[in-house]
């Protein structure tokens, strides 16, 4: 059970607090995961009161269709501090509203500190919490009761990603700091380490002597619906490349962690990315596609001539033992045919060694991860047909977490809540992992800027329900290969 806590979250009325915190902070409530004590301050501009700002809350876990029950007990625990983020006044208010938690409880509870504004917002912030003090804690000079949660994107490059770094560490210490990317909390990326390291199987064939090469599509049906002021400045790359994709990368890549510990498995993920091959800024167009889907330009709050990209694909290889020149496909993109996030693994076909005169399918063996939904593992093998004739025939072997384990797999945002209040940093991002994936995504972005300079360059535009521009199939036919689908 947790220790007394309080959470407060900037940027409280927004998307992600209102669709994923709040509800994640309920659901565990319901779950009795909570602990007996803790407060919940939202944190934001517009002037609400306590009620008002639980009424909101209230209508937004009604709107996406969750039960209610226990909310009222659970509403009870939620505040409201409005205050700009960069006028002291607001934070003055919130060490009145801390101090009288501590008071009540009798002891310094644990602060939390949730970024979840827009990024252009983190350095005012925390600028602010250090010259109010709240980034200490109760008042007494002792960090030990803080700790500071920051969402992605961290920063828009390599050069702002290391500035707000060096902030973040002359205010807090390493131990404080919980950077977040959600996909870490994910049931099905977490049990990607489990899956590789826990069964002898896969181990052998892990590696550029059986696999041909791999697949990752991360498609959305939804376009950006609300959120046009966020996304025209952040663009896909930035959005999912830099962090979501670059997760789903390091559970194929990374070696075997020393330990299953917070640094062991840190260690492991920090060199798999820092093995990515870097993408000249000249050579961009080669292996990287972006394309935006038609009406993205009319979308609320959006440049009417924005050049934001939507849909990213690009193919790339690791610079390490196990996979030296084993191509990696990747596609991520918005108001795509379906909502799939999946990993393919394609062995290398060996069927026709003996059985070419009889026809072999045209892949081999594939193991497909499916992140969600539908989470599960699937693997496809070559069978007999049953008949007189010798033939050959794909079949498809699954495992699904819903029949195996006749439960709903969380919200990868409970996971993290629950880690954040533990302390355990495992399933955050260390400030190395991060420098290692903004320098390879950091080219990318200065290719990009070198075409946008073109004198007729446009970005490719996709219709919706298409798994976005042609070109992204042609960085994959001229290999020979095609886009599972
Ligand atoms: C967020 C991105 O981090 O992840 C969104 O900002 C994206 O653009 C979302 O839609 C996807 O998360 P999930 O958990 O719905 O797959």
């Amino acid at each position: 059970m947790n220790a007394p806590f309080v959470i407060v979250i900037f940027g409280a009325t927004g998307d992600l607090a209102q669709s994923k915190l709040i509800s994640s902070l309920f659901s565990l409530f319901r779950k009795n995961q909570l602990g007996k004590e803790f407060y919940i301050i939202g944190f934001a501009r517009r002037k609400f009161t306590d009620d008002e700002f639980r009424t909101l809350a209230y209508e937004n876990i009604k709107q996406h269709g969750s039960s209610l029950n226990h909310w009222e007990e659970f509403a009870k625990n939620i505040y409201y501090q409005p205050g700009l983020f960069d006028e002291v006044q607001g934070y003055e208010e919130l060490i009145k509203r801390l101090n009288a938690f501590d008071k009540k409880m009798g002891a310094c509870i644990t602060r939390l500190f949730y970024l979840a504004t827009p990024p252009n917002n983190y350095s005012t912030i925390l600028d602010f919490l250090r010259k109010t003090k709240l980034s200490e804690g109760c008042g007494q000079g002792s960090s030990k009761w803080t700790r500071l949660v920051i969402e992605k994107p961290f920063g828009k490059d390599l050069e702002t990603a290391k500035s707000l770094d060096e902030k973040l560490s002359k205010i807090f210490e390493e131990k404080q700091i919980f950077r977040v990317d959600h996909y870490l909390g994910k049931e099905t990326v977490q049990n990607m380490v489990v899956f590789r390291f826990a069964n002898g199987i896969f181990e052998p064939v892990w590696n550029k002597n059986y696999i041909d090469h791999v697949q990752i599509t991360f498609g959305e049906s939804k376009g950006i619906g609300g959120r046009g002021a966020f996304f025209d400045g952040v663009g896909m790359l930035r959005d999912v490349g830099q962090n979501h994709l670059m997760q789903l990368l390091t559970a194929v890549v990374m070696e075997q962690p020393k330990s299953f510990s917070k640094e062991g498995v840190r260690d492991a993920r920090a060199a798999a990315i820092k093995a990515l091959r870097y993408i000249d800024p000249e050579e961009v167009s080669k292996s990287v596609v972006r394309g935006q889907y038609q009406g993205y330009k009319k979308e609320k709050n959006v440049n009417p001539n924005s050049e934001t990209e939507t849909f990213v694909a690009m193919k790339t290889f690791f610079d390490n033992d196990r996979f030296r020149d084993v191509p990696f496909y990747i596609r991520a993109g918005k108001k795509m045919p379906k909502d799939t996030v999946e990993i393919s693994i394609v062995f290398i076909q060996t069927c026709h060694l003996l059985f070419r005169e009889f026809g072999c399918p045209e892949e081999g063996n594939i193991l497909k991860i499916r992140i969600q939904p539908d989470e599960g593992i699937g693997i496809r093998v070559i069978a007999k047909a049953p008949g007189s004739r010798l033939s050959l025939k794909t079949v498809d072997m699954e495992f699904t977490y819903k029949e195996e384990f006749r439960e709903v797999v969380s919200d990868a945002y409970e996971k993290i809540l629950l880690d954040i209040f533990a302390g355990d940093q495992m399933l955050f991002n260390r400030s190395d992992e991060l420098s290692y994936s903004w320098e390879f995504i950091t080219r990318i972005l200065q290719g990009w800027d070198l075409q946008s300079r073109l004198p007729n360059f446009k970005i490719p535009i996709y219709s919706e329900n298409t798994s976005g521009p042609k070109e992204a199939n042609e960085l994959f036919e001229k290999d020979g290969r095609k886009w599972l689908e």
